[in-house]
């Protein structure tokens, strides 16, 4: 099957010091240059929700839009970016969050969502959770149905999952 058997914690680099001192930074970009590897993580990231009627998927800026186009394909829903300030064109809501080795805003289409409307959130990483908790609040506002935060790689030691699942989220993660 396309989800198998990979190791897809073996195509992800690590480096250290990246972008600040005392970083170690995960690199998804090594699963995501692996064809296997690729069509095993949007597989896997997408299977749990085949027939949970998902209307959009929801790709966080900037490497969830990779994996977030690719699980809307895979389950039949549409894509909804949210992007970084500045980037949309139409009507925003807007939401300030901080991470770990910054702070930054989201904006996202207010006609995007309707209200009611089933969504997934797609991210390649969960560390703090501050982006995937600035989405939740962006979608919040249009009233959408959240049916769970979908992530390749969990830092456990950062406390992401814990704050999301506090805030009520299901959590998905395919490797810690
Ligand atoms: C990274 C990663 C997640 C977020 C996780 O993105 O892709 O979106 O950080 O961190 P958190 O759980 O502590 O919020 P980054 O902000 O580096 O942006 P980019 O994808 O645009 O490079
Ligand atoms: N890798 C990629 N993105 C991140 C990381 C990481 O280790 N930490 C916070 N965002």
């Amino acid at each position: 099957a396309a989800s198998g058997n990979h190791d897809l914690r073996a195509l992800i680099r690590t480096i250290p010091d990246f972008p600040k001192p005392g970083i170690l930074f995960r690199d998804v970009t090594t699963l995501l240059a692996d064809g296997a590897g690729l069509r095993a993580s949007v597989a896997r990231m997408a299977e749990p929700w085949e027939g949970h009627g998902i209307d959009k998927v929801i790709g966080l800026e900037a490497r969830g839009f990779i994996l977030g186009g690719a699980v809307a394909c895979h389950l039949g829903a549409g894509f909804v970016p949210v992007r970084k300030a500045g980037k949309l064109p139409g009507k925003v809501l807007t939401q300030d969050y901080a991470l770990e080795y910054g702070s930054a805003t989201f904006e996202l289409h207010e006609d995007a969502i309707e209200a009611g409307e089933t969504v997934l959130i797609v991210d390649d990483l969960l560390a703090t959770g501050g982006t995937a908790e600035a989405g939740i609040a962006l979608l919040e506002r249009l009233g959408a149905r959240i049916a769970a935060c979908s992530f390749i790689v969990d830092l456990p030691a950062l406390g992401g999952r814990k704050r999301l699942e506090a805030l009520g989220m299901s959590v998905h993660t395919l490797v810690a």
